[in-house]
Order: C-alpha cells, then sequence, then structure tokens
C-alpha cells in the first residue's frame, strides 16, 4: 500500500451553528467533533493528518496540543472546500501517494468506511474514489449525478441543483480519496462560479473526471454515518446516534445499562464487566468503574473519576476527581470531589467533602473501613485514618479528634442491594 495521508476541512465560521465556538469543538459525547474524525483516520493507517484552520484556530490548535501527528495549515479567508485544500499546496505538492480528504463536522465517521474507500482506490488504481450515501432526506447535500451505465459524472451542491437533482438520494458525504499530484493540478483550475460564489472542493472531480481520469463513487457510507453537522439540531443528533454505539459497545462489554435513553454515557468513559447502570445516570468526562458495580439510580459521575470493583452509588451521588477503593456504599445524596476514599468505606446520607473553601480546591482522604455518617461534612484538606467514624451531623476539620473503633475489616458486602 502506497503511503497515504488526510486532509481535514475546519476552518469554516459556521453561520448555520450561531456560534461563536469553531463548530469542530463543539462536543459530541464529550469529545470534540473533530477528535471522531481524527480518530478514525488513525484507525484506518493513515500516516499523517493536515488539520486546516481559520477561523477560531488558536482554540482549536490549543484543544489537540497533544496530538503531535497534526499538522495545522491556515486558510486566511473562507473561500470554499476547494480553497481550503489548496491551502495545503506548500505541505503536499511534492507527495506522491493519495490524499484523503474529510470534514472535521462529520464525527459519526467509522474507520471501517474509510478503509473500504482506501481499499477500492488502491485497487481499481483510481484517480479519486469517493465514498456515497442514500439518504431518505437528502437535503442540505451534494448530490452525485451518474450517467446511464452508473459511473459517475459529478456532484452538485444542493443549493445549485435543479429541481429533478434535488430528487436524487445518493449524497455527498464528503469522504474522498485523491491521488495526490492530479487533485492539486485539478485544483489550480477551478473558478467561484456558484451560487455561494465559493471555490468547492467538488469542482476539482468535475475536472478530474472531465480529463478522463479514473474516478469511482462507492456506495459504502451508512446513511446513519454520512451526517454533517452544519447546525444545532444535527448537533443533538449526531450526539444521540453517538451515544447508542457508546452505550452498544459497552453493553458487549457486559455492562448491564437498564434504561438507555435516559441515561448519558461520555465516550471517553470505561466500565468494567457486570456493572449495572441504572437510570438517569449522567457519566462525564474520563470516568473509570470497575466491574460488578451498582450505579444510580440519579447518580452523576464526573472527570478524573476512578471507581473499584464492588462499589455502590446511589440516587444524588455526586463524584468529582477522586478515587473510590472497592466496596465503597454511597447510596444517597452525597458529594465526593477531589478525594481518596479507601476500600468498603461507608458513605451515609447526605455526607460530603467541603473541598473548595472559596479559593482552593483541597483534598480529602478516608482510610479504609470507615464509617461516614448521615450528614458528615469533611472539611479538606483533610485525612481520616482507618476505620474512623463520625456521628451523624459531624463536621469534621484536620484538626478534629477522629474516633476509631478498631474494628476488623468486615468482608465486602457482595449483594450490592
Ligand atoms: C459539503 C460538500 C457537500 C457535502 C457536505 C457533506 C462542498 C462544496 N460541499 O457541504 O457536497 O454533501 O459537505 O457534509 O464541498 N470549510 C473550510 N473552509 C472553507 C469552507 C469550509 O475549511 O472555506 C470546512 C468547514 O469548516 C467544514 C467543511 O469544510 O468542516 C465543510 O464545509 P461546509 O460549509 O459545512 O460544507 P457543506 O455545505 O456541508
Ligand atoms: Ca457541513
Amino acid at each position: 500500500m502506497s503511503e497515504k495521508v488526510v486532509i481535514i476541512l475546519a476552518a469554516g465560521a459556521s453561520s448555520r451553528m450561531n456560534t461563536k465556538l469553531p463548530k469542530v469543538l463543539h462536543e459530541v459525547c464529550g469529545r470534540p467533533m473533530l477528535a471522531y474524525v481524527l480518530d478514525a483516520c488513525r484507525e484506518a493507517g493513515v500516516q499523517k493528518a493536515y488539520v486546516v484552520v481559520g477561523y477560531g484556530k488558536e482554540q482549536v490548535i490549543e484543544s489537540f496540543a497533544n496530538d503531535k501527528d497534526i499538522t495545522w495549515v491556515e486558510q486566511n479567508e473562507p473561500k470554499g472546500t476547494g480553497h481550503a485544500v489548496m491551502c495545503c499546496r506548500p505541505h503536499l505538492e511534492n507527495f506522491n501517494g493519495n490524499t484523503m480528504i474529510l470534514c472535521g463536522d462529520g464525527p459519526l465517521i467509522r474507520s471501517q468506511t474509510l478503509q473500504t474507500l482506501l481499499q477500492k482506490h488502491e485497487h481499481d488504481k483510481a484517480a479519486a474514489t469517493i465514498a456515497t450515501a442514500i439518504l431518505d432526506d437528502p437535503t442540505g447535500y451534494g448530490r452525485i449525478i451518474r450517467d446511464s451505465y452508473g459511473n459517475i459524472e459529478g456532484i452538485v451542491e444542493h443549493a445549485d441543483c435543479t429541481e429533478q437533482q434535488r430528487q436524487i438520494k445518493e449524497v455527498n458525504p464528503s469522504y474522498y480519496c485523491f491521488n495526490n499530484k492530479i487533485l492539486f493540478e485539478a485544483l489550480s483550475q477551478i473558478t467561484p462560479n456558484n451560487v455561494k460564489k465559493e471555490y468547492y472542493l467538488t469542482d476539482a472531480l468535475h475536472l478530474v473526471i472531465d480529463s478522463g481520469h479514473k474516478v469511482l463513487a462507492v456506495t459504502a457510507v451508512a446513511a446513519e454515518d454520512a451526517m454533517g453537522v452544519n447546525n444545532r439540531r444535527q448537533l443533538t443528533e449526531a450526539g444521540r446516534v453517538m451515544q447508542n454505539r457508546v452505550q452498544n459497545n459497552l453493553m458487549e462489554n457486559g455492562v448491564t445499562i437498564v434504561d438507555p435513553p435516559n441515561t448519558w454515557i461520555d465516550a471517553r468513559a470505561i466500565i468494567g464487566q457486570d456493572t449495572i447502570i441504572e437510570p438517569f445516570t449522567y457519566i462525564h468526562g474520563r470516568v473509570k468503574i470497575g466491574s460488578n458495580c451498582r450505579i444510580g439510580p440519579f447518580a452523576h459521575l464526573r472527570d478524573g473519576t476512578v471507581i473499584d470493583d464492588n462499589v455502590v452509588l446511589g440516587v444524588f451521588t455526586e463524584v468529582k476527581n477522586a478515587k473510590l477503593g472497592n466496596g465503597v456504599r454511597a447510596r444517597h445524596h452525597s458529594y465526593v470531589g477531589d478525594a481518596k476514599i479507601g476500600r468498603n468505606v461507608n458513605i451515609g446520607a447526605g455526607a460530603i467533602t467541603a473541598n473548595f473553601n472559596g479559593s482552593k480546591i483541597n483534598n480529602t482522604e478516608v482510610g479504609d473501613g470507615s464509617f461516614i455518617a448521615p450528614g458528615t461534612i469533611l472539611v479538606a484538606p483533610l485525612t481520616i485514618p482507618a476505620y474512623s467514624y463520625t456521628e451523624a451531623g459531624d463536621v469534621v476539620n484536620q484538626g478534629s479528634n477522629i474516633k476509631n473503633k478498631n474494628r476488623k475489616e468486615r468482608p465486602a458486602d457482595v449483594s450490592r442491594q
């Protein structure tokens, strides 16, 4: 297989989103849209990504500062998708391999689809190959025009379509693979001669076809995956599709999700086998949950939560940036923030960590086997030794005289009821 790179278009200001935030930073299941596109490319074996940025570029670059395989390319003015690709010329004009082009606003992309596209392109030695999708409602997408033999003749943007062309249901989800040399040759010839007065990438494809090169259109994109996010409704819709994927994936890995539509789980969450997620649970951020836990109903787990096995968290329990040891119980109305809770600690109803003193976040550590009675306020910074216990309503500071039952650690209660 020849070397392959990807150009991802992410420079548009996105008037349809009505947003100040760069569009590709809007989140789907807790991650910016662009992150999914990059991951799909990496999984498909793409070696290098050129991401074209313009509107809000500092913010986009800052958000992906850890992704060292990205080369950022600037497009100073959004003059269209074709123009955005042209901005990559200084980096790619001497490149002899295949260049894929994708849009940063298509987070539902899957690596398998990209692999299918690449294989077809390389196997058939095409100059350009695009993956298409068939949609019940193709409104807004570029339509695929084929001749009577089924060969692709071109793509016509929704705004430029005749009434008859608008009936076509096969659309361009913007998954392209080009012979790099042919791509840049064609781009140097396109003009902004259309309703939007933009340089369309789709016009470059036309030129490649017209000059007699082999161009293929394969119907390889599932309708669900084809969505480009241009407005807030599509953002929500993409989030719903992605949430289904996240939950299905967890269920395949042995997690029970009692009521999927009433549960929300971040794409970055990791959950162990035989853990049960009860309804109205909201898991946001990098959260790790072990095996055999029962979480919820109405639990709220936030970024940095790491939960060991056999933990039970019940109604209105909120956990943030905290480690919970094996067998911890916090069943009703508690807040555990910036804390390390030892094994088999029982956190009573309404007990909380007071982790923020108005200017600084402080940590709390509770030793193994401790019993934190209902209504206890643990005022951080605070360290409590193993097997301590508090009385209902205690306010515990670092200087408090903490009682210790010196009891043996009780065996983990595995009933989880
Ligand atoms: C584009 C395609 C359309 C396809 C649809 C799929 C063209 C002309 N049209 O339309 O055929 O059906 O995607 O979702 O290519 N961008 C830049 N610089 C620009 C303009 C756009 O980087 O000057 C970026 C945007 O940030 C966005 C992507 O390119 O991520 C696509 O642009 P957008 O305006 O959303 O194109 P569509 O109208 O959706
Ligand atoms: Ca779009």
